[in-house]
């Protein structure tokens, strides 16, 4: 995921605007006043007073009479404040407003204010409203065995390679500026930014400030070739799309995806999930119980057709019928599960529904009942998403459901694999989420970090997995530095760092022994090491965000930090709710709170935001 610029400038012209119209005596005053306020800053200050959830609901109100006003009223006036008030280049205003503005403005028609479905929409797109307390709500399963996870083999192990967030950027030119305006660089944006005509050209093999090049993904892949070539297969989580999100088409993402799974299969034998970018709009998947002509089908019809030479007519069929989720039986005998994590998410906007439903597009039902199958046949099983459902990005509700799935299936899930947040991670879920310890953690989450250079080294993982009961032994993680004089001439994979040579010797009992399982125990008591060895921490946060900033995460972000790995349920991550309009907020003070990036986007936008956002919390750019 990244802080879209797509997201910011809309969560930045709604406050704006519902702020004009507020303070103005009467709504009849012109629409297009509200773009003519005096100053930015006299408008600015206006919106620091709007820091209640109850006034954010009041100004829904103002928003719903404008959505039903029409769609293109409704972005034509969003867009307008936005380029009045210069929050974001003018195209980006345009382009963000015209892809998100119609879904929002259909979520604003339906919804009654001063329900769930408000104080929840205040919350992501204000920062204004806090969590409401989770529906109670039993995904259906039948009852927990008395099975437990089994002993490793012993056996000889196999590789597996994860790659995540590859965000590709088709347009990516060498020479084009890496230091522009926007979400991301390296593009000739205007004609000052060609090749030729700034003093910032990108090089052949991508910048910091921009996605990857093609020429880094075939880096990347013949990385992989060379280094793992015994490898049983690859996983990869999600996210082929570039960040230009304002810019994106259905065309666009339907040539990405081509272009990335067709070069991916140059890897052999993969398995991949549904990303929040592989669709257009951004983060645009509407459930099926949804009334809507805005459809992502064409989206699943194109991935599970790339999918279907590693998976199968039959899984990809159902990748295809089911909203991009599959479950296939691999080669080796594992039961791969693909699900598709936007249905949780907070950033899809179409599950901001008048009731919002517990289950939508029964994704949960799903998942459960290809447990159920799985455990019936003694298989072991992979869980493969997007996003990781303990970060704040998952409503707490479905996170607390696809949690009671998790603790039912503890036995038979080997291990959950995730991407999004572009940080090097994990999370640990427990049988008492509310009191975590090594005894009663039951499932690690293993978060990949990307391969996009804007929030980091790219990177890449490979597990030795048990052939038998496919537990995770150890990984290790190969990184491209960046910084290094010959990265744009050849870039250089090498190894970075393997969690048992890193951390083993220093747990009491040592876990050394390459047979020896990185259980969730093991996991947790690493928390533990980190909270009693600040040098250990430290070089773990390093490690998370692939040893590209040289920042450190102490105090309150260091608490968090650790609250957020020992949280699978987001209700339990640490993440306080902030006022969206934190327009003073320096970067100093973002950097010192990890819990920022809960709650809205609403900041200064575009590389200043994402920076600090990605400092202090790993919430990527
Ligand atoms: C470089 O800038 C000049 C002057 O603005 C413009 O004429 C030219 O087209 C630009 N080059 C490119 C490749 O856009
Ligand atoms: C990457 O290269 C730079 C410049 O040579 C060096 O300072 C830095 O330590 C390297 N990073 C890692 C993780 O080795
Ligand atoms: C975790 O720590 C506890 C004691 O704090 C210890 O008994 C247990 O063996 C450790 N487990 C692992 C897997 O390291
Ligand atoms: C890390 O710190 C060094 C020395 O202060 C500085 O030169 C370098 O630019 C920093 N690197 C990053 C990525 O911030």
């Amino acid at each position: 995921m990244r802080v879209s610029n797509l997201f910011t400038v809309v969560a930045v012209a709604l406050p704006v605007f519902v702020t004009a119209v507020a303070i103005s005596d009467t709504t009849s005053r012109s629409l297009s006043a509200f773009g003519k306020r005096d100053t930015v800053s006299t408008t600015l200050t206006d919106i620091e007073n709007l820091v209640t959830c109850a006034a954010c609901e009041a100004l829904l109100i103002v928003l719903k009479v404008l959505a039903h006003t029409g769609n293109d009223p409704f972005v034509a006036v969003i867009t307008d404040i936005c380029i009045a008030l210069g929050v974001e280049d003018a195209d980006v205003c345009t382009g963000a407003i015209g892809l998100e503005g119609p879904i929002l403005a259909h979520d604003l028609r339906e919804m009654v204010i001063g329900t769930r479905t408000s104080e929840l929409f205040c919350l992501t797109i204000f920062g204004l409203c806090p969590w409401p307390a989770i529906e109670a709500y039993a995904v259906s399963m039948s009852s927990k065995p008395a099975t437990t996870r089994p002993a490793p083999s012993g056996q000889s192990p196999l590789q597996v390679v994860h790659i995540s967030d590859i965000h590709v950027d088709l347009s990516y030119e060498e020479g084009a500026s890496y230091d522009c305006t926007k979400n991301i660089c390296c593009r000739p944006y205007t004609a000052a930014d060609a090749p030729g005509n700034n003093s910032y050209p990108a090089g052949e093999f991508g910048e910091h400030t921009c996605d990857s090049p093609v020429t880094l993904e075939e880096s990347l892949y013949a990385a992989v070739e060379s280094l793992v070539p015994d490898r049983s297969f690859t996983i990869f989580t999600g996210d082929v799309v570039e960040g230009a999100v304002w810019l994106v088409t259905d065309t666009e993402v339907t040539n990405d995806l081509n272009d990335a799974y067709t070069r991916m299969k140059s890897l052999g034998q993969s398995y991949a999930v549904v990303g929040n970018h592989d669709t257009s709009p951004v983060n645009s998947f509407p459930p099926a119980a949804v009334d809507t002509t805005i459809s992502s089908q064409w989206a699943y019809d194109t991935m599970s057709t790339e999918w279907s030479s590693w998976i199968g007519a039959t899984a990809a069929s159902e990748a295809d019928s089911n909203f991009g989720s599959y479950s296939v039986l691999t080669a080796e005998g594992l039961r791969m599960i693909s699900v598709n994590t936007n249905f949780w998410y907070k950033q899809n906007f179409w599950l901001y529904e008048e009731t919002m439903e517990r289950d939508p597009s029964s994704q949960l039902a799903w998942l459960a009942s290809e447990l159920e199958a799985a455990e019936t046949a003694g298989e072991r099983v992979w869980l493969m998403g997007h996003m990781p459902m303990g970060s704040s990005d998952a409503f707490h509700d479905q996170s607390q459901y696809f949690d009671q799935i998790i603790q039912r299936f503890d036995a038979t899930i080997s291990a959950i694999f995730f991407g999004h947040t572009h940080q090097d991670e994990f999370q640990l879920s427990y049988s008492t989420p509310a009191a975590p310890s090594a005894a009663t953690a039951n499932m690690v989450s293993y978060i990949a970090p990307a391969l996009t250079p804007t929030s980091g080294n790219p990177t890449f993982r490979v597990y030795s997995v048990d052939p038998v009961t496919f537990a995770i032994l150890d990984y290790t993680v190969y990184y491209a530095n960046l910084s290094s004089p010959t990265y744009q001439t050849s870039p250089v994979w090498e190894k970075l760092y393997s969690v048992k040579e890193a951390y083993g010797s220093l747990l009491s009992p040592p876990i050394t022994d390459a047979a020896a399982e990185l259980t969730p125990a093991f996991w947790h008591n690493l928390t533990v090491l980190f909270e009693n060895d600040d040098a250990v921490y430290q070089d773990w946060y390093a490690r998370r965000g692939r040893d590209y900033s040289n920042a450190t995460c102490i105090g309150d972000c260091k608490t968090a930090s650790i609250c957020g790995l020992r949280a699978a349920q987001s209700q339990y991550n640490c993440g306080v709710v902030t006022p969206g309009v934190n327009f003073k907020r320096d970067e100093a003070d973002v950097a010192s709170a990890h819990s920022d990036c809960e709650g809205s986007a609403i900041g200064l936008g575009g590389r200043r935001r994402r920076g600090a956002c990605a400092a202090a919390c790993g919430v990527a750019g």
